[in-house]
C-alpha cells in the first residue's frame, strides 16, 4: 500500500483561510438577516440589500466549503462571533456595526488574497473566487457608504440630520462618519 502523501503546505493553508472565511460568513449571513429584520420599514432598501447580502454570503459559504471538501480537508462549522442586536441597540447602531463587519470583510478578502497570489497558478479558480468576493465586497460597502452618506454632514448637523433622529443617535452617525472616513 503506497504512503498517503505528504500534504502541500500550500494547500493546507489554503483551506485554513477559506475555513476561516467560512465562519465569518456564516456569522455575517445570520448577523445581516437579523439586522434587516429589525430594520423593516425604517430603512427599506438597506433591508434589501443586507438580505441579499446574506444570502451572497452563504452562497460564497457554500462555494467554500465544497473546495475544501475537494482538497480532502474537513470544512469548518464553526461560526465567528456575531453583533447581535439588543434592545438598547438602535438602527443606526446596527448600521455601524454591519459597516465595520463589511469592512473587516473587505481587508480579509484583500490579506487571504493577496496570501493566495503568491501560491500561483495552481490555485488559480481560488484566487479567481476570492477576486469575485472581494468585487462583491467593496460593491456592498459602496452602497453602504452611499446609502450613509446624507446622515454623514457634520458641518451642519441640524440642517443635515433626520430630525427624527435622537441626540444618542446623532452622536452614533458621527462616529460612524469617522469610521466611513478613517
Ligand atoms: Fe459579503
Amino acid at each position: 500500500m503506497a504512503t498517503t502523501p505528504v500534504k502541500d503546505k500550500n494547500m493546507l493553508r489554503i483551506c485554513q483561510i477559506m475555513n476561516e472565511d467560512i465562519g465569518h460568513l456564516y456569522a455575517s449571513a445570520i448577523q445581516y438577516k437579523q439586522h434587516a429584520s429589525l430594520l423593516e420599514g425604517v430603512f427599506t432598501q438597506l433591508e434589501a440589500d443586507l438580505k441579499e447580502h446574506a444570502d451572497d454570503d452563504l452562497q460564497q459559504a457554500a462555494w467554500l466549503t465544497e473546495k475544501v471538501s475537494f482538497y480532502n480537508e474537513i470544512p469548518s462549522i464553526t461560526v465567528a462571533p456575531i453583533i447581535s442586536a439588543t434592545p438598547s441597540l438602535v438602527s443606526l447602531e446596527l448600521l455601524i456595526s454591519d459597516l465595520i463587519t463589511i469592512t473587516n470583510a473587505v481587508n480579509r478578502f484583500r490579506r487571504h488574497l493577496a496570501e493566495i497570489t503568491q501560491m500561483g497558478v495552481e490555485f488559480g479558480s481560488v484566487r479567481k473566487f476570492y477576486e469575485e468576493m472581494l468585487d462583491h465586497e467593496e460593491e456592498h460597502l459602496n452602497s453602504f457608504k452611499n446609502f450613509l452618506s446624507p446622515y454623514m454632514k457634520e458641518s451642519d448637523p441640524a440642517g443635515d440630520l433626520d430630525s427624527s433622529f435622537t441626540d444618542t443617535q446623532i452622536v452614533d452617525v458621527v462616529k460612524l462618519a469617522n469610521i466611513i472616513r478613517g
